[in-house]
């Protein structure tokens, strides 16, 4: 298996990290694999929102948990009701994904650029997830003050995040894989 293939089958999602920062040229590595995603007639319809403020981080998260509390689904209202959770894991990094509201294939461009930045984190050894948890709150009413303080520009809605950090533990052990999802015709 060569480097980039190990790294698509060892990415797995990280809910411990380490407190300290990654570097600003790991960082830098990682947002760029982003940019050079694929986007549909190459419209590039991202913003891209580095978080590393700690203040910043915590409050997104108690935000989240409290438009949580008040959800009618039952699986998200458990996640701000439980006092340890913290939406991003307590990541010192977080990269919130916006998308061009006037571009049908923003969410789908955006995602590609999360898993670009996913695999790039996995190849330098540093841990990430996706969270698409944080869109119910900077979507909101009550996110809008948010949206302001974090520059998101005029016309961008969000849509995926990112948390990076140092991982706690090593996780090697995948979810396992449904099976018979794959036809060949030769
Ligand atoms: C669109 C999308 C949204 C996700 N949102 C969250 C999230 O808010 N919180 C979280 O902990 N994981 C989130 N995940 C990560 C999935 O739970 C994870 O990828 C899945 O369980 C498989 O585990 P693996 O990433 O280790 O292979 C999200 C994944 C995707 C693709």
């Amino acid at each position: 298996m060569n480097e980039t293939l190990k790294s698509i089958r060892n990415r797995r999602s990280t809910r411990s990290y380490l407190p300290e920062q990654i570097k600003d040229e790991e960082l830098k590595a990682i947002i760029d694999a982003g940019i050079y995603a694929p986007s549909a007639t190459n419209k590039q319809p991202w913003h891209f929102t580095v978080v590393q403020n700690k203040d910043l981080i915590d409050r997104l998260s108690d935000g989240f948990k409290e438009i949580a509390r008040k959800s009618d689904n039952e699986y998200v209202k458990k996640y701000g009701e439980n006092e340890k959770f913290h939406v991003f894991y307590n990541a010192p990094t977080v990269i919130l994904v916006s998308g061009d509201e006037s571009n049908n294939y923003a969410s789908v461009d955006c995602a590609a650029a999360v898993e670009n930045m996913l695999i790039a984190a996995e190849s330098l050894e540093i841990g990430s997830c996706w969270v698409g948890f944080i869109a119910y709150l900077l979507n909101s009413e009550e996110g809008k003050e948010f949206v302001k303080e974090l520059g998101i520009p005029e016309g961008f809605k969000q849509i995926h995040s990112v948390a990076l950090g140092y991982k706690k533990f090593n996780l090697t052990k995948a979810p396992a894989r449904k099976e018979n999802i794959v036809n060949y015709i030769k």
